[in-house]
This record gives C-alpha cells, structure tokens and sequence, in this order.
C-alpha cells in the first residue's frame, strides 16, 4: 500500500491544523500533523520542492497521535489578538495619549511612544498582517486609524532607507501625533460636504504648528519629533503650508511623512468621496512625485509599499475573489487569502493561492466584496499578534 502522495495546493487550507504529516520524497519528516501552513508563500515552497503527505500518519499510531496534536491545537486557545483588535487597541491608547496632552496631563507623550513602540515590535514580526489591519480598520476616528496606518507605513518606509530604530522611532512619534492640531475638528470637517467655512480654513492652515506647540507645552523636546509635524504639509514643490519651503528644505523624515499622510489619507473615505484602493493610491502618488511628492520618496513608497498593499481586495483569474495577505515573489503576484470562492460560495476560513500561476493571477483590485461574515473570515488571514 503507498504511504504517501504528492501534496497539491487544494490539499492544504493556511492556517489549519494538517491533519496528516508532510515528508519529502526520503520519508523525512518536514511539518508534523498538526502544524500549520501560514502563507501561500510557504505553500508555494512545499509543492514546488514536491513534498508528500504521509498518509501512515493518518492511521495506526502515528495517525493516533496525530489525531490528538491536531484536537490538542484546536482546544488550546489561540495566542495574541488579531490584527483588527491589535489596531482598534492603538487606536484606543492614541485617544488616551491625545486627551493628555489636551490636559497638559504629563504623560501624554509617553503614551504616543509606548503606542510607537509596539509598531516598532509588532512590525518586525507581523508587518503584512499590520498593513493589512490599518488598511481595512474601520474606527469612529479618521484622525486617530489614520495615524496609526502612518505609524506603520513610516516604519516600513524607513527600515527601507535603512534608517536606524532611534531614529525610525521619532518619525513613528510623528507620525502618530501630525494632526493633533486639530483632531477633535477633523473628524467632523472629514465628513462634511459642505464648503470650509473661514474659521476652519484658518485652522487648517494652522494646524501643523498648534501640533507642535501642543506637543512641546506636553514635554516633547525631540526636535526630529516636532520639526516632523510643523512640516507635514509642506510640498516638495513648495505648494504646502504653513510656510510653503520646498525641496531639500523640507527634512527627509517629515517628506517620509507627507506621503504616508497623502496615501493614507486616499485610501479612507472622506465626505463623499468613497476610499481609493492601493492601486489607485499609488497611482496618485507616481503622478504626484516631483510635484508634491519628492521623487526619491515616491519611488520608495511605491516600491516599498506596492501596488497591491496587504487590505485590499482582489479578483483573482480563476473567478475567485481574495484579500491581498502579504508579499509575493514580485510587485504582481502579492500573497493572496481566498474568501469568495468562483462559484459564489463565502468560506469562513480564507484559502492562500499562488498568484504567480497563471490561473490564480491577479485580475484587479476590487472593491469590497459582499460576504455574509467578512470580519470572521478576515480573522483567519492572518497570523495573530502577540
Ligand atoms: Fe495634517
């Protein structure tokens, strides 16, 4: 009788137990029953290495113990929070940090860094499944997801103009606090379609700086800091505000800065205008380079961050229809997770498909999708956060 068969695609769901160990074509044992398969990316490697499902281990003893791992897995209770709970919490710790340094309480900027702290920590180990949970967080606070969707994208941004973590931490600082000038009015001017009136004209323009007086009356004395967001609405071209410096006058953190902020802002709905996807965003943002945009930081940002951000949803050819989980091979063939499958079906738990073959490809970005339990199935894209 064979003990084992070549593993396909279809044979694994990512981020299910296994219900049957895998070997390579020695017997050598590679993942035991029970394991998981986290990415399509890994997925990807086991069958083109042509690995084998080990069908012994269903059965007899080795499928006994198998049996027990995987109901072992199930009844443990799973580590960490998802990615959705992890930034509705930073979000929640901004507010906090926000509301004293409106106090003049003493801590609020301690409380901003202990929020970039944890970018900096989740980042280095789940950095897709944070992009992904900014990119699709749905918050009462414009202000507040906002930023912390640019506490990441700085932090992905900087780590690839090698920026060091000292550094890297006062543009996350920045980043987390730029509107803090005019939070409590932003998010009413967010939805309103209404013309500006004067008076909020006026703040606006004003605002970068009652950030920085703000934050400094609080006790930040990081210059990094507060020059990042007296300046994140200057333009390379010398179109922004308050004080319309261009170019290289304008430092390289707060130009970081000024891109997270536009991209970030395009992909949020805003008065009547709906959300733009990454695509679409990134589009904006090539067309903008030289312009509002410095060029290098442009390239950078387009490069880093790509035109199919982890969040966004995607027609794949074969009719399915996926989130964008993470990074593939190539800017065109990103991770993606399977939650509408082409007959129609919604699954609750998202499959992983390798979009570099030719009938997984990526067709376009979509809007998103009507699925009866999307939270619930975009829960099992990604890994948790502890
Ligand atoms: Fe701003």
């Amino acid at each position: 009788m064979k003990k084992k068969r070549l593993l396909t695609k279809n044979d694994v769901q990512i981020g299910k137990p296994l219900p049957w160990s895998v070997v390579d074509s020695q017997g050598t044992l590679l993942l035991k029953a029970g394991m998981l398969v986290t990415s399509a990316r890994q997925l990807s490697r086991l069958v083109d290495q042509q690995t084998y499902i080990d069908t012994a281990s269903m059965s007899g003893t080795a499928g006994r113990a198998a049996t027990k791992l995987v109901m072992a897995k199930r009844d443990a209770p799973k580590k960490g929070i998802t990615t959705f709970d992890w930034v509705s919490a930073q979000v929640d710790r901004l507010q906090s940090a926000y509301y004293a340094v409106e106090k003049g309480a003493g801590d609020g900027p301690q409380q901003i860094k202990a929020v970039a702290i944890l970018i900096q920590k989740a980042a280095n180990r789940n950095a897709s499944a944070l992009m992904g949970g900014c990119t699709l967080h749905q918050g009462n606070s414009y202000t507040l997801s906002k930023s912390i969707h640019m506490g990441v994208l700085v932090e992905q941004i900087g780590k690839r103009l090698q920026v060091g973590e000292a550094a890297r931490f006062s543009v996350i600082c920045a980043a987390l606090s730029h509107d803090i000038g005019m939070w409590l009015e932003q998010d009413q001017m967010r939805m309103q379609i209404a013309p500006l009136s004067p008076e909020q004209s006026a703040l606006i323009q004003s605002h970068p700086g009652r950030g920085v007086e703000k934050l400094r009356a609080a006790g930040v004395e990081d210059e990094t800091w507060l020059s990042c967001v007296g300046m994140h609405h200057e333009r390379a071209d010398g179109s922004g505000y308050p004080e319309g410096v261009k170019g290289e006058a304008i430092i390289p953190p707060a130009r970081m800065i000024a891109v997270a902020d536009i991209y970030a802002a395009m992909t949020r709905q805003r008065g009547d205008r709906i959300a733009m996807t990454s695509k679409g965003a990134q589009k904006e943002v090539f067309l903008s380079r030289g312009e509002m945009i410095d060029v290098t930081m442009a390239q950078i940002f387009i490069k880093e961050i790509g035109i199919f951000s982890p969040g966004n949803f995607v027609l794949l050819a074969n009719g399915e229809v996926g989130v964008v989980s993470g990074r593939g091979g190539n800017a065109a063939t990103p991770e993606v997770a399977v939650i509408i499958v082409a007959d129609g079906r919604a699954l609750l738990n998202a499959q992983g498909r390798d979009t570099s073959d030719r009938n997984c490809s990526v067709v376009n970005v979509i809007p998103c999708p009507d699925h009866p339990d999307l939270q619930k199935v975009l829960d099992t894209v990604w890994e948790r956060i502890a």
